[in-house]
Order: structure tokens, then sequence, then C-alpha cells
């Protein structure tokens, strides 16, 4: 070992001895970078060696006692530096990554989307030619997503019931076809994307060849945009195959107008005042549709399958979701809905990168200037139960106001489908949970899934 290895060996053990000691458990694993085996081989830990620990660290809590942790952070480290992510492909270089876990910080970024921008999807929606999600203040957002919303107004809502109604019912009776006593079902494809994907057709009027391809486009995008980091090529190649198929099949549906669904919000963009003045071409619309149904469909299942183990690990408030679902009071079945997803979420972090050099943290007073190219990891469940503007974060409460739900972003990327899924997501479960000894099934010892959504969880009821 070098003389000066050897030194700096001798100061820094100690010193993170000492350190090690002093913090919190989550926060002592996250730096735990064992530089003391580093002189060994001669080579000290690069930034990216500590990124992909700190992200390791961060998915193990996650799991374990994701509670603890956003405490910590919030606590201790609420501006806290992960280092430099490998293999970051964004045009830009990408100087280093910053975990965001207090409340007022996550908004005061979501609110400047010209600085904090959504460049990580940028590149990943490529093949689909620019799209809401994967801009920031262009007529993508401030002139698309208007139009959008202008076509699925509030007014839809007793429609979308009725549609959700008949495609649910039609489900579970697929679902007990033929059979007495108990059924045993895949919860995942039997009823939690199927429910959505028939709603792709019958609402959205984009019905795709058949379900599985429709589960298959949903799935290989969300998992590109939200689980891929770290730019996995396969998972990129999946994703892009996907959008070209799903823009050829698009393509095709519109050379036949009228073979489209009657008043589908396919139909609605095609005979828009905008498309009818030119100002928004049918390209677009295609596109448009396409991001309505990748966004919607396994975001919606696991929203559905999530919000089902967390009251179901909850037997008191299970219990209280069958009482309100029986005795048809939605608002409170919804409650409940939210909470058990403030607990698990679908997405607990959201991504953000800098695109010029500036500030974060300056709203809860930890200011911290960060370079142009800085990939800020937004924690988001952690702002759902930051205790300076939540009360009594930790318990399960069915009196909390709406607006801390987090779930559906915030700001300029708000979820387009937010309307939609206040009425599909605890409807689905309404209808799931009224069947006659409705159960989840233990989950099966078997390889560990690839797939970052649920899949293959059995459940069962009673015929
Ligand atoms: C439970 C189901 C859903 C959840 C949890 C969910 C969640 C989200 C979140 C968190 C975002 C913001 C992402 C960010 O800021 O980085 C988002 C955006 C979006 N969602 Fe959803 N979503 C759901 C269902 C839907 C549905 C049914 C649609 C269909 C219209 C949809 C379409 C979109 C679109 C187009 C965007 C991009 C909006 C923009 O960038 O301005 N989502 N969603």
């Amino acid at each position: 070992m070098k003389l000066q290895n050897k030194i700096l060996f001798l100061i820094i053990v100690p010193l993170q001895f000492l350190l090690a000691q002093n913090s919190q458990p989550f926060l002592k694993d996250f730096d735990n970078l064992k530089i003391a085996k580093v002189p060994l081989i001669g080579k000290w830990l690069g930034p990216r060696d500590i990124f992909k620990h700190r992200l390791r660290t961060l998915a193990k809590w996650q799991k374990s006692n994701p509670l603890e942790m956003y405490q910590e952070l919030r606590d201790f480290r609420p501006v806290a530096n992960m280092s430099k992510i490998p293999g970051l492909k964004l045009g830009i270089n990408s100087p280093d990554t910053i975990y965001l876990s207090k409340r007022v910080d996550i908004i005061e970024t979501m609110e400047q989307p010209g600085i904090f921008t959504v460049l990580p999807y940028s590149r990943k929606m490529k093949a689909l030619g620019g799209h809401m999600l994967a801009a920031d203040e262009t007529d993508f957002n401030n002139i698309e997503k208007p139009w959008m919303r202008s076509l699925m107004p509030h007014s839809d809502i007793a429609k979308i019931k009725i549609i959700l109604e008949e495609i649910i019912n039609e489900t579970l009776k697929e679902i007990s076809v033929k059979k007495t006593g108990l059924t045993d079902f895949n919860l995942v494809d039997d009823f939690a994307r199927k429910v959505p994907a028939k709603f792709a057709d019958k609402y959205f009027g984009f019905p795709g060849p058949d379900l599985k391809t429709l589960y298959r486009w949903s799935r290989t995008t969300q998992e590109n945009y939200f689980h891929n980091l770290r730019n996995n090529k396969k998972i990129i190649k999946r994703s892009k195959n996907s959008e070209q198929e799903m823009v050829k099949y698009g393509q095709k549906l519109l050379s036949n107008p009228e073979t489209l669904v009657e008043d589908s919000i396919l139909k609605r963009l095609l005979l828009s005042n905008e498309v009818a003045r030119n100002e928004i071409t049918e390209e677009r619309v295609l596109v448009n549709i396409i991001g309505a149904i990748i966004g919607s469909i396994e975001t919606t299942q696991t929203a559905f399958i999530y919000a089902l183990q967390e009251l179901s690990r909850r037997p008191h408030f299970f219990e209280l979701a069958k009482i309100a679902a029986k005795n048809n009071d939605d608002e409170k079945l919804a409650q409940l809905i939210w909470e058990a997803l403030r607990f698990n979420p679908i997405n607990p972090a959201m991504v953000r990168v800098a695109i010029k050099d500036a500030v974060v943290g300056k709203a809860s007073g930890h200011p911290r200037e960060i370079k142009k190219g800085t990939l800020i990891l937004l924690g988001i469940q952690s702002a759902m139960f930051d205790e300076s503007q939540i009360e009594n974060p930790r318990e399960f409460r069915i009196d909390r106001p709406y607006e801390i739900n987090l779930n559906f972003g915030y700001g300029h990327h708000r979820c387009l489908g937010e309307m939609i899924n206040l009425i599909q997501l605890p409807l689905m479960i309404k209808k799931m949970i009224l069947q006659k000894n409705f159960q989840l099934l233990p989950e099966a010892k078997k390889k560990k899934s690839k797939s970052p959504f649920p899949e293959n969880l059995r459940a069962q009821f009673l015929i």
C-alpha cells in the first residue's frame, strides 16, 4: 500500500467508525461504504460505487422499514447526496444525484418545471415523437394537456361509472364461469389488468389487437419510463418496440375512422375543433391516445393490488372497507384506499433533472446549490409522511384531506387520468371485496420475478 493511502486509511477508518456509531440505523447503512477494504485492492471507491450502494440501501429499506428511513432522511439529511449515477445518458453531464425528502422541498421543485425537468422520460419516449410527460412548458403541456382534459370532462363521470360497472361485472363473470364453490384466480391478469384494458377499448376507443398485447404494451413502456433509472438496454428495446407497435396499430385504426368506438376519447379527439382547424394534427391525436393507454393499465393494476394488500394487512380497516362497500359508503371506501396507498404507494419516488445550476431545499431551510444535470429523486412517500405538514403521519386514518395524496403527482405533470381513477380504483376494489369470502391468497414461493409490477397474485371468492 502506498504511504499516502496508508495515512488516509489510518484517518478515514476510525473517523468512519466514529460517525457510524453516532448515526441513525438507516443513515449508518447508507453511509457504510466499507472504505476500509478498498486500499487492500488498491482502488478507492468512485462516485458510481457510492451511488450503487446508496440506491441499493434505499431499495432495501423501502422494502423493510420505509417510514423509519424517511424519518431519518427528513430529520438528519433532507437534501441527501446519492453521488453520481452510472450510465445515465441524458445528453447532459450528470454530476450528482440528490434525494429530497421534505414535502415543502419536493413541492417547491415540482413547481419549477422550467428548471427541474422530466428529461429522463424524454429520451425514453422518443419513438412516440413528443409527449406531455416527456416535455416541460411546451405546446405538449400547455395546449395538448388542456385539450385532452377538455375532452375527458367531469360531466363524463356518470358515463364512466356505467362503462366500468359493465366491464367489472363482465370480468367477474368471466372469472366465475362454469365454477361453483371456492374459485381461485389470478387477481392480476384476470382482473386488475383486465378492467383498465377493457376500459381502454370502451372509453378511450383503443382496444389493441388483444388483451395480452395491451398488457405487454403498457407493462414494457411503464417499466422503461418509471423503473429503469439505470437505462438497461433490454428494457429500453422492449419499450421502444411496444411504442412502435402502438403507433402502427393506431395508424391502422385511424385509417378506418368509421370503425372507431362511438363517442370514445379517440373519436372526440379526431372530431375536435382543434383538429378541424388544423391546430393539432392526426399524428398528435395518436400520440396522445397512446400516452393515455400507456398511462392507464399498469398503474391502475398496481394501485389496485397495493391498496388491497395494504388493507388486508390491517384486518380492522379491511373490515371497515367491506362494510363501507356493502353500505355504498363510497366516500369512506375511497378514504381507506387513498390512505392505504399512502402507506403502500405505487411510486415512492419520482425523478427530475435540473437543466441549469439551481438551488434545492430552500423551502425547508436547507438550501443546497446543485449543478446543471443533477438528477433529483423526489421522495413522494416521505412527503406524505412529513410530520411538519401531516398530522400523526404514522397513524392509519380515514379523515385525511385528499390534497395530501401525491400518488397522482403534483403540478405541471399531475396525472391526466386522476379523475378516471377517483372512480375506477374504488369501484374495482368495491366490487371485488363484495364477493363472498373474498381473500388474497399467500404469495407462492417461486423464483423472484423480474417484473417491477405485481404478477400472478392469487385470490379467491365463493360462488
Ligand atoms: C392509479 C392509477 C394511476 C396512477 C397512480 C398514476 C400516476 C401518475 C403520476 C404520478 C404521474 C406524474 C408523473 C411525474 O410527474 O413524473 C402521472 C402522469 C400521467 N398520467 Fe397517470 N396515473 C394513473 C392512471 C392514469 C390514467 C388512467 C391515465 C389515462 C389518461 C393516466 C395518464 C397519465 C398521463 C398522460 C400523464 C402525464 C401527464 C403530464 O405529464 O402532464 N394515468 N400519472
